[in-house]
């Protein structure tokens, strides 16, 4: 049999994608971004980007017909992200979807974003054929993943207690005088600046988080001793030094990131390592992750930036994997859900 030809949708946050897939072979991929729109507010405001959504979703669906040169017609199956992310945002990708399946006759799949972000490396670097680890970092999530099926069998090792990683950057980029999304901008000033030269903390590493906490972080201490440490610079009367403090920040959090994914691996002998999410693109994190994982024998996977960030590909990707092991559809009254665990693949 042929592989499964695939329909994703996704809206969880500020992305408005669809994509289209042959098993692992990726036939469209198309993004229209409200990012613009939530600059002046500093952070995404879910109504609006609700609305964005709105008016992106037939224009979307359109250019990734164009690119396959097929259409909904044509498809196997339609997957759409129904959590986690932020309700509104969910409900035009979900009612989008149960339109088309509908309309078409075309079996539903609710999928989880969580394990699409991690589906969608199989598109570039091919079947995972073992257990992978995964770590997710961007605007709204911070993840360690155990991967044993990207279909049916996914642990969470550990999260954010606070802030996701991106979310951190995004803040200190404000307190830098940087512009929202911040992430680009702190790795862009960091690189002229001198990493250790602030001893920024390390949340979640002190010897008695080592089991509680052993794979979780927290990015909200980190956020406020850059804030105190602004502050008091400028009591000071003096300059403050954006690239030495950015490269201090961005190497605390890329430390801890590392260190504890690497140590997620170690524990439960993995030995292939996947990367995805908006602050994958970061070159201090692609530098420290490639080091310390190659140190402890550890295969890197990071899809390129544009499949790292929210996209329909990743969830025609997982959508393809999951048509293939003959998982049944979801019902057509699907509801969305912002807080869906990542042990429930498809919904
Ligand atoms: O995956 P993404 O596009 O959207 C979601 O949050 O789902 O990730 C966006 C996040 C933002 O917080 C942005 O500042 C961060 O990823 N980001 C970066 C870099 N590029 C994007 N953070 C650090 N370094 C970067 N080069
Ligand atoms: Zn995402």
């Amino acid at each position: 049999m042929s592989e499964p030809l695939v329909l994703g949708i996704e809206s969880s946050c500020d992305e408005t994608g669809v994509g289209i897939v042959r098993g692992t072979e990726l036939l469209a991929h198309a993004v229209a971004s409200s990012v613009e729109e939530h600059v002046r507010f500093g952070g995404v405001v879910p109504e609006v980007a609700s609305r964005a959504h709105l008016e992106a979703m037939v224009p979307t669906l359109e250019q990734a017909y164009a690119q396959a040169g097929l259409d909904v017609r044509d498809v196997d199956a339609i997957a759409v992200t129904c959590g986690p992310g932020l309700s509104g945002a969910l409900l035009v990708g979900v009612a989008a979807a149960k339109a088309l399946a509908v309309a078409h006759d075309k079996p539903l799949y609710g999928l989880n974003h969580l394990a699409a972000h991690v589906a969608v490396d199989q598109l570039e670097h091919g079947r995972f054929d073992r257990r992978v680890a995964a770590l997710l970092v961007s605007g709204g999530h911070t993840e360690i993943l155990l991967v044993d099926d990207i279909a049916s069998d996914i642990t969470m090792l550990g999260t954010t207690i606070d802030d996701a990683a991106g979310e951190a950057f995004d803040k200190v980029a404000r307190l830098l005088g940087l512009p929202y999304p911040g992430g680009p901008h702190v790795d862009r000033v960091a690189r002229e600046g001198d990493g250790t030269a602030i001893a920024f903390p390390r949340g979640l590493t002190a010897a008695k988080d080592a089991e509680r906490y052993r794979y979780d972080f927290s990015f909200s201490g980190l956020k406020s001793a850059v804030s105190r440490h602004v502050q008091h610079e400028q009591r000071m009367g003096r300059q403050i030094d954006v690239a030495d403090v950015a490269a201090s920040f961005q190497d605390a959090v890329v430390d801890v990131l590392t260190r504890k994914t690497v140590q997620a691996c170690r524990d439960h002998d993995v030995d292939t390592l996947v990367v995805g999410g908006g602050v994958a693109a970061n070159g201090r994190l692609r530098e420290m992750v490639l080091s310390r994982a190659e140190a402890a024998g550890i295969e890197v996977r990071i899809p390129r930036p544009g499949l790292c960030t929210d996209n329909g590909a990743m969830v025609a990707a997982l959508g393809a994997e999951v048509v293939a092991r003959g998982v049944a559809p979801s019902s057509l009254d699907l509801p969305v859900d912002s807080s869906l665990p990542v042990t429930r693949i498809v919904a």
